[in-house]
């Protein structure tokens, strides 16, 4: 099967006991997860602080699994450096953020990163579409960002289904990502719009992650179609 439509979960460090990241990165890596979601947040792209390169690097320690980073910050372009150096295997940046997009990207997957970019809920797809060949990874969000336990918007699968389309039709080398609000029943219909990772922060770490994850995966794989 591409790698770029694998069914992924990637639970996000962001909703875990702040006291234990490490741990609890070990026991979702334990039970099955594909990725460790990283919510970076600068209180200036979004009204949230969050973590720096030192946490990367301490679950760099912490887990095998790859470290999906997704930089909430102004100015991505400064930071990207010290992220891969940390551990990061995955760099999403935000469309919306002053940087030079391509320039970037490209920088990012130099310094041996895949490279992803991520679209708040209210920006339009056709901006996304000039940078389609030059990622690894969309990131579709469903929540605006900033915190976690929001509800998930599904209007957005829209815009999931959008991209699906082309990314199948051009065989582009993409895998299509949602964060924000994704449980239980959210993730259905993400995998049904043609998603293939699943970012879970509240629906994983404020539950039993074991069974949390087992059951997300269960429904991600019966409601996803049969060309995923
Ligand atoms: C939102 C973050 C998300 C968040 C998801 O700004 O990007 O990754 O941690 O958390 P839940 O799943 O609780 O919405
Ligand atoms: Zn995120």
């Amino acid at each position: 099967m591409n790698d770029c439509k694998k069914l992924r979960i990637a639970p996000s460090i962001l909703a875990a006991d702040p006291g234990r990241l490490a741990e609890q990165a070990r026991e979702a890596e334990k039970a099955g997860a594909d990725y460790i979601h990283v919510d970076i947040m600068d209180g200036h792209f979004v009204p949230n602080l969050s973590f720096g390169p030192n946490i990367v690097g301490a679950l760099r320690k912490a887990v095998k699994i790859p470290l999906d980073v997704h930089l909430m910050i102004t100015q991505p372009d400064r930071y990207i450096r010290s992220f891969i150096e940390a551990g990061a295997d995955i760099v999403t940046v935000h469309l919306e953020a002053p940087h030079p997009v391509s320039k970037t990207l490209k920088t990012i997957r130099e310094m041996g990163a895949k490279c992803g970019l991520a679209i708040n809920p209210p920006t339009i797809q056709d901006r996304v579409i000039p940078f389609l060949k030059e990622i690894d990874l969309l990131l579709c969000m469903t929540v605006n960002p900033g915190f976690g336990g929001q509800p998930f918007i599904k209007e957005v699968m829209e815009k999931v289904r959008f991209f699906r389309k082309i990314i199948d039709a051009e065989l582009i080398n993409c895998q299509i990502e949602v964060d924000g609000g994704v449980n239980q029943d959210t993730i259905s219909l993400s995998a049904a719009a043609g998603a293939n990772v699943f970012v879970c922060g509240t629906s994983v770490f404020a539950n039993d992650i074991e069974s949390s994850i087992n059951k997300l995966r269960k429904n991600a794989v019966e409601a996803s179609p049969q060309t995923l």
